[in-house]
């Protein structure tokens, strides 16, 4: 057991002849907000659903507080206290805003038929905490006054707001963002810049995927450079304009 909150360990995926993941070793010390880019295609999001469990490794291991998650469903994953959002919000655009949040998985007893059947105080109970809940992270998320709105008329930046939201239903420790700053307006960047060290400060973890460089370089210490499925960077912002490999890597991306 090292000091890392999550350890990925010579992981890979392939997707036919495709490498899309292909030997990615990194860690995650508590604490932090690490930086994840690399050129479109690099594998960064496919990384992010090996860590989260919508896809599992052909090889590697991964732990999150020590203990081994791969292959390991998205839900338990989530209620171990990893989550993570999408690349593209995926909210469901006929129900509100409050109804989207409290669909979060959290350990939700009503959705037992036994517990419902011999225990209906405690069902009850338990959606007016999970009410309560939503409220609350709607309430940090600057959505209180969406609450009532359908999802599917947020604009693409509250929708990101709405995804985290979602994810804070649990207390997370690790929270990974799949380029969280992508389609959302400068104000809100703002917000959403300002919550994620908020929750940072509250020891909220953080691994981010982001092409928005002002924000990594601003944001994320250290910074991990992903291409063509392989680690070529891993080290503090300044040092990853500079970097050669980096260099190339996008340079070869634009010529592409
Ligand atoms: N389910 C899949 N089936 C087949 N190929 C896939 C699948 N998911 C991703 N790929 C391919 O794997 C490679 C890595 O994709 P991935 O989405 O992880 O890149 P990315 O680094 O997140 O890129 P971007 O910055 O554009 O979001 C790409 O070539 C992509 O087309
Ligand atoms: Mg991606």
């Amino acid at each position: 057991m090292t000091g890392s909150l999550l350890e990925v360990a010579n992981v890979a995926r392939r997707f036919g002849e495709l490498r899309a993941v292909d030997g990615v070793s990194l860690s995650v010390p508590p604490g932090k907000i690490v930086g994840l880019i690399g050129p479109n295609g690099a594998g960064k999001s496919t990384l992010f659903n090996l860590i989260a469990g919508s896809l599992k490794p052909d090889q590697g291991e991964i732990r999150f507080e020590g203990k081994r998650i791969d292959g390991q469903s998205p839900d338990r994953i989530f209620r171990a206290g990893l989550a993570r959002t999408f690349q593209i919000p995926r909210p469901f655009p006929q129900m509100t805003v409050l109804e989207n949040v409290m669909l979060a998985p959290i350990d939700q007893r009503g959705e037992r038929f036994w517990n419902n059947w011999i225990r209906p105080g405690s069902v009850q109970a338990q959606e007016r905490r999970a009410r309560e809940r939503a409220m609350e992270v709607l309430g940090f998320t600057g959505l209180a006054a969406k609450s009532a709105d359908l999802a599917g008329q947020l604009s693409g930046g509250q929708q990101k707001l709405l995804e985290l939201a979602r994810i804070l239903m649990i207390e997370p420790r690790l929270i990974l963002l799949d380029e969280p700053a992508a389609g959302v307006n400068p104000a809100l960047l703002d917000t959403l810049i300002e919550k994620i060290i908020a929750l940072n400060q509250r020891g909220m973890t953080f691994l981010i995927i982001e092409h928005n460089m002002d924000m990594v370089m601003n944001l994320c210490r250290p910074i991990v450079v992903l291409a063509q499925g392989k680690v070529i960077f891993e080290g503090e912002a300044d040092g990853v304009r500079a970097d050669p490999r980096v260099l190339d890597a996008y340079l070869g991306d634009v010529a592409a």
